[in-house]
């Protein structure tokens, strides 16, 4: 095959290469042999293809945007493409490659990438869902299956973790992140990309993964997506870039560029971001791919004038491969006639895009990914489906529970189970679902009878559609509802209604939904509403309301498994919201870690901060969620009064005790409040969680470790360091958490 010949000739140069410079090269074989490899390919590439290594076009398959070029099979021949996204299936691939491998000049595999968001085949829950369960290990294995079956398909690559805080529910793909906190965010980011990337990226079972959209996308003004950014550099620094650095700590191999601008520069074409913090300050070595035609939107922008300058902005700032704007592939050539691009910039990109595709070891077999057989016994293998049911129901959040109306007893006659999402198998896969098939997926009326048995009467019909003005099925609904003991209604958003381009300016529940729910609840029956929905929705009347209310996100294939384990009490729900829920959208931005304020809220004061039709509190808190048990905290201590820089890690312990009735999980959270900084500080941060399991009576002391070094910020003059001075320290359920103690740093 041609990619051996290659390396064949490759050697030989590189045998004549290091013979002229035997002792460097000795120095070198034995640490760097990818080093190495690399260099014998960039030397017998022309200009013509290493700018084809730049650039990657979208296959026929999907596509999330204009498509600029057909005919990309032609392109593959050429040599003019080195990255094929929305390409799977290793049936397809395969032959893709094949065309790369067998008929190119140099024979240079292909990569193939693809938007594997929360699953593959066996699709989890949407990634805000899964946040919810702070269940680190749960979203590090989720993350490994997605690659586990997406390895076997054709695929290399996957466009995640999405790792941008985002605070604002109207924003369509807060969907797609871990929630508005950054020391929660870069949690996950880290677990994310452990999970994608495995131990060995040369394994037949990790994808390679890509920490998106950098940076500070989640700050669109308001919430429109692909709208400005403009935020501080403190802000960027300390609530946007941390779940960034993370990732590359954690050894994530990609970078993805945001479509927005940021300090008046798109991030596409900014140096500040790409070179002096990515590359400098973080020493990141992977390669920067841009967002789906970011490149030529700078035009749009008005930054520059035409795509030629674009392309040039663009790869002096630092981005390596162009996604999908062919600006690489149609001026990078003039531009370094011209001398307006360096070679040594050109192959700067290229070493890094090479660099990995040897790391993944498609230049030793450029199919390990595309094995059929592999493929079919990888999706949707039963441990997938069984760790897609348990992630699931760790990321319910049980958000209200009068009267103990759920559990739901198992023992019951006659349920009904309404509302337009109850029987729904399509939305429950959520936005960005990929390859998922929605048929597969279990939906809550299913997961209901199977839990149940044929024992049991379950009656359903919807009600009303998702959106909507059709009230005709109301009168079904109520005639079902009033032969049951019980009634379960699922209502809440498509699926299509969060994600990319999704933003929304009214964020209560779409239609007639809520009028339906009102309507069953004034029969007095037990109410359990089930919300299905990918953002914090304004729901003030259910928050007070309905008898049992419980957040479900979209779930994924297991969905309707899930729910129903926790509605019949067989998993106690132990999910907390990693994003405020806001009484309505007029309180946005509102998000547990923001700033005091001069004039604090005194409700007997006019000229305090505060509105007049609304409370300043949110509907629910960060970090809020319920369980069937109750968890009772005390004993909040420091081991000392007093800690300082240099000395050991402060601890700090609390007992939590499970008062029951029922066994449980909880998330114990741990909140500091600097009191007074040379800058004003949040009213209150995240610094630790742990989550624990608690029979039920059982109690049990936990330890956090705190240094000097977690309470580092942004000083006056930005400078990354902790301020001596006294901390307030609380730990409990919520960021509302009162439990609270303090600690002097010296
Ligand atoms: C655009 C989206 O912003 C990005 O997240 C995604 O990875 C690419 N399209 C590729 O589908």
């Amino acid at each position: 095959m041609k990619y051996l010949q290659f390396i064949g000739l490759a050697s030989v140069v590189f045998l004549i290469h290091a013979f002229k410079l035997e002792d460097t090269f000795q120095k070198t074989a034995p640490a760097k042999p990818i080093e190495e490899r690399v260099d014998s390919v960039m030397k017998l590439m022309t200009i013509e293809d290493k700018i084809g290594q730049m650039t990657l076009f979208t296959s026929d398959w999907a596509v999330t945007g204009p498509t600029l070029r057909e005919g990309y099979r032609d392109d593959i021949k050429a040599g003019k493409v080195g990255a094929i996204f929305n390409a799977h299936t290793a049936a397809y691939n395969r032959e893709l490659q094949r065309i790369a491998v067998e008929e190119t000049r140099l024979g240079i595999p292909l990569l193939f990438g693809y938007d594997v968001i929360h699953g593959y085949k066996t699709i989890f829950p949407v990634p805000l869902g899964e946040s919810a369960s702070w269940d680190l290990e749960a979203m590090e294995k989720s993350a490994r299956i997605a690659a586990i079956e997406a390895a076997a398909a054709g695929l290399h690559w996957t466009f995640a973790p999405m790792v941008d805080i985002a605070r604002d529910p109207r924003w369509g793909r807060i969907c797609e992140g871990a929630g508005e906190d950054t020391y929660l965010g870069a949690r996950i980011a880290e677990a994310r990309v452990k999970g994608f990337q495995g131990d060995d990226l040369s394994k037949d079972n990790t994808l390679i993964a890509c920490a998106k959209h950098y940076a500070a996308y989640g700050a669109a003004q308001a919430g429109r997506d692909y709208h400005s950014v403009d935020i501080s550099e403190r802000v960027l620094r300390e609530t946007y870039l941390p779940p960034f650095m993370a990732a590359q700590k954690a050894g994530v191999r990609t970078f993805m560029t945001s479509f927005n601008e940021l300090f008046g520069v798109p991030a596409s074409g900014s140096r500040f971001l790409l070179t002096d913090v990515l590359r400098d300050e973080w020493g990141f070595d992977g390669f920067v791919v841009t967002d789906y035609t970011s490149i030529n939107e700078m035009v749009y922008h008005g930054i520059v004038a035409n795509d030629k300058d674009a392309a040039e902005l663009s790869l002096n700032a630092g981005v390596d491969m162009d996604m999908q704007g062919a600006t690489y592939y149609n001026y990078l050539l003039q531009l370094v006639r011209e001398g307006r691009i360096s070679v040594t910039r050109v192959n700067e990109s290229v070493r890094r895009i090479l660099r990995i595709k040897f790391e993944l070891g498609l230049f030793d077999d450029p199919y390990r990914y595309s094995d059929t057989e592999r493929e079919k016994a990888r999706v949707f293998a039963p441990e997938h489906l069984e760790a897609a049911r348990d992630i699931a129901r760790k990321s319910i959040v049980l958000l209200r529970n009068e009267k103990n109306t759920l559990p739901l007893s198992k023992q019951i006659r006659t349920l009904a189970v309404v509302g337009p999402l109850a029987a729904n198998q399509r939305e429950l896969i959520g936005s960005w679902s990929g390859a998922g098939d929605y048929k597969q997926s279990v939906s809550l009326l299913d997961g209901i009878k199977t839990k149940l048995g044929a024992g049991v009467k379950v009656l359903h019909t919807e009600g009303c559609a998702i959106t909507g003005q059709d009230k005709t099925g109301f009168k079904n609904a109520l005639a079902l509802a009033k032969t049951a003991e019980a009634i379960v209604v699922a209502v809440g958003e498509s699926a299509d209604m969060s994600g990319e381009a999704a933003s929304r300016s009214d964020i209560t529940l779409p239609g007639v939904q809520e009028e339906l729910v009102k309507a069953l609840v004034a029969t007095g029956k037990p109410v359990v509403v089930v919300l299905m929905n990918g953002r914090p929705l304004a729901i003030p009347w259910l928050a007070e309301n309905a008898p049992a209310l419980l957040e479900t996100w979209f779930l994924g294939t297991q969905a309707g498994h899930a729910i129903a384990d926790v509605l019949f009490g067989d998993y106690n729900p132990s999910g907390k919201l990693t994003v405020t829920f806001p009484r309505n959208v007029g309180q946005v931005p509102i998000f547990y870690n923001a700033k005091n304020t001069g004039r604090p809220m005194d409700p007997q004061n006019k000229y305090t901060s505060k509105y007049l039709d609304v409370p300043n509190t949110p509907q629910f808190p960060f970090g809020f969620g319920l369980s069937y048990s109750k968890f009772e905290y005390a004993n909040l201590k420091t081991d000392r009064s007093v800690f300082n820089t240099d000395s050991s890690p402060l601890k700090v312990t609390c007992t939590v005790r499970n008062l029951g009735p029922y066994d449980g999980e909880e998330v114990v959270q741990l909140y500091v409040k600097d009191r007074v900084g040379s800058v004003t500080r949040p009213v209150r941060e995240l610094k630790g969680f742990q989550k624990i399991f608690l029979k039920n009576g059982e109690s049990k002391t936990l330890t956090f470790t705190l240094t000097a070094d977690d309470l580092k910020f942004y000083n006056r003059d930005m400078i990354w360091t902790a301020e001596p001075g006294m901390f307030d320290l609380y730990v409990g359920a919520d960021s509302n958490a009162p439990l609270t103690t303090s600690v002097e740093l010296r």
